[in-house]
């Protein structure tokens, strides 16, 4: 591994210092429009570039990914980031924000940090090494019963305005389960999944940078990753990660 997940970690931080710094003075930020529903800060642009300098600094030879400056030229060993998951609910003050960084080699997913720096919660996972909050080995929750679940979802879809918008889907979900949420940041939904603080997770149309992470903690944690119809795999478009003892029960209503 080109760095270690303690390295890794102490340049998270950083980057959530800086990220910080702009949280505690929104009232300056400055905010723009991607598209109708899509925003971004000046908090977003200075986070991803500090992740890109130190990242190359410290491993020259990655290409990197980032939602805000685009891709490099290797994108076959590459830092996959999303500086700010969750722009709106910072922009608003709003404390589920996360910052996102994953590390793939030749394809494979092998190290994902997400770090939620209001909350001062951060989780990270090793490919095969476990997944872990706050230096502690976390696990998916133990519910076998989708009647009793706490399932999350977000809606990338009605920001893109699609038809399939979702909505469908999550009445069918909600009137089978006891709690549903949708928090904000699909980087940290999926880190709850991992943490057993919810029981599964679905979301359509994001992006790599929004999951990449999130998957490799959530599967690291003993989670399933699919896509709704249950392929293996991380699949932006169409994602899934359960607890496990759960998916068999879900599939049918997504
Ligand atoms: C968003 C968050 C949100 C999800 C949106 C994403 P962003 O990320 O992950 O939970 O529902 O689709 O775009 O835009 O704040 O980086
Ligand atoms: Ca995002
Ligand atoms: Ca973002």
């Amino acid at each position: 591994m080109p760095i270690s997940l303690a390295v890794l970690e102490q340049v998270v931080r950083e980057a959530g210092t800086i990220a910080l710094t702009y949280f505690k003075d929104l009232k300056h930020i400055a905010i723009d429009k991607k598209s109708p529903r899509d925003f971004v800060t000046a908090a977003d642009v200075a986070v991803e570039a500090f992740l890109k300098e130190k990242l190359s600094q410290i491993c020259p030879e990655y290409g990197f990914w980032g939602e805000e400056s685009g891709q490099t030229a290797n994108q076959t060993n590459r830092w996959i980031v999303d500086p700010i998951d969750g722009t709106h609910s910072f922009s608003k003050g709003q404390y589920f924000w996360s910052i996102s960084v994953a590390l793939e080699i030749d394809q494979q997913l092998v190290m994902g940090a997400v770090y939620a720096p209001a909350l001062n919660d951060y989780y990270c996972a090793e490919l095969g090494k476990g997944a872990f909050k706050n230096g502690e080995t976390i696990q998916v929750s133990d519910e076998t019963s989708l009647a009793n679940s706490m399932i999350g979802t977000g809606f990338a879809c009605l920001r893109q305005y699609l038809t399939d918008n979702n909505l469908a889907r999550f009445n069918r979900v909600a009137q089978q389960t006891t709690g549903q949420r949708r928090f904000g940041s699909a980087a940290m939904d999926l880190c709850l999944v991992a943490d057993g603080q919810l029981d599964a997770f679905w979301e359509q149309e994001l992006n790599l940078y929004d999951i990449a992470a999130g998957a490799l903690i959530a599967q690291e944690a003993g989670g399933t990753v699919t896509d709704f119809q249950g392929n293996d795999g991380i699949f932006p478009k169409q994602i899934l990660v359960t607890n496990g003892k759960i998916l068999d029960q879900l599939l049918p209503l997504m």
